[in-house]
């Protein structure tokens, strides 16, 4: 896969470290929900390599666009591009969320920038007549991001931050307590993740996916440089079989497949 070449469409800042940038694509696109593209920052010397981001609003089948939170070199880079700015974007890669067979009751968890893989997938599950709710969690009121977004699209949204100005104060899986589910999918912060987990463990939940993050060089399963322990080694792969690639058999994992 080579990468192609994008163009800025809309620049957006829904926080004040938070960038969503509206990108028309030369053809059609269409990403399964949980899937990402490697994206170009520039040519210096600590941006030489591009970067894994989500997917996060479809707007036409050219127009998508990617929500980040500015944290390093790369993001600077990308917060800085404006309208007509062009640049380079591989993909879609990697493996999204697996869309149940009918409706069921549906929850989306999201940790600090966990949102974009979670917008597709509400509109796939209410396209399959699924009963969906979201729920979103930020150190702060300012930091919950993708809410009017999400509740654009009709679904139920509640909030969690760890010092109580949105909604539940504390972690956002305490929300879970009250909420029955079907399916669980959550991104966000590994310790956000493996709460998840275990809720999935515990009740049990067998449809919970986890979307992982980890540091990227190529995307595309050559450098192992993404690798996480799989749960069961995979015989068939001999010495490889303990690691799965987060960019390649990822960043969707089923809760029991990787541990984390
Ligand atoms: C599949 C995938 C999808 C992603 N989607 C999004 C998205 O939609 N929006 C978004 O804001 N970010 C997303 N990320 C994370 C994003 O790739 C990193 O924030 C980005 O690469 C940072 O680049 P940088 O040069 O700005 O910072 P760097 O200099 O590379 O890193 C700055 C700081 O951020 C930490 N960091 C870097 N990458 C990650 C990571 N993957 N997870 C946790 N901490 C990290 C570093 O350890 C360092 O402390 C995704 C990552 C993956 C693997
Ligand atoms: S990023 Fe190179 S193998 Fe995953």
């Amino acid at each position: 896969m080579r990468p192609r070449e994008i163009r800025v469409v809309e620049r957006l800042q829904p926080a004040p470290d938070c960038v969503e940038l509206v990108c028309e694509f030369p053809e059609d696109e269409g990403p399964q929900s949980g899937q990402f593209y490697m994206l170009s920052v520039g040519d210096g010397r600590d941006t030489y390599l591009p970067r894994p981001f989500s997917f996060y609003r479809v707007f036409s089948p050219r127009r998508l666009s990617f929500l980040f939170r500015v944290v390093g070199p790369g993001t600077r880079f990308l917060a800085g591009l404006r309208p007509r700015d062009r640049l380079q974007a591989m993909g879609p890669l990697g493996r999204g969320f697996p869309l149940p067979d009918g409706p069921e009751r549906a929850v989306l968890v999201a940790g600090g920038v966990g949102v974009p893989p979670l917008w597709s997938l509400a509109r796939s599950l209410l396209g399959l007549g699924c009963e969906v709710t979201a729920l979103l969690g930020a150190r702060t009121r300012s930091a919950v991001l993708g809410r009017p977004e999400l509740e654009a699209l009709g679904i139920q949204v509640l909030t969690a931050t760890d010092d109580g100005s949105m909604g539940h104060r504390g972690p956002v899986t305490e929300l879970l307590g009250g909420i029955e589910a079907d399916g669980l999918y959550a991104c966000g912060p590994e310790g956000m993740l493996r709460a998840v987990r275990d809720i999935a463990a515990a009740r049990p939940l067998p449809r919970t996916y986890l979307a992982l993050e980890a540091a990227m060089a190529c995307g595309y399963g050559i450098c192992l440089g993404c690798a996480v322990e799989r749960a069961q080694p995979d015989p068939a792969l001999g010495a490889y079989g303990t690691y799965a690639r987060v960019c390649r058999e990822g960043p969707v994992f089923r809760w029991d497949e990787v541990r984390i």
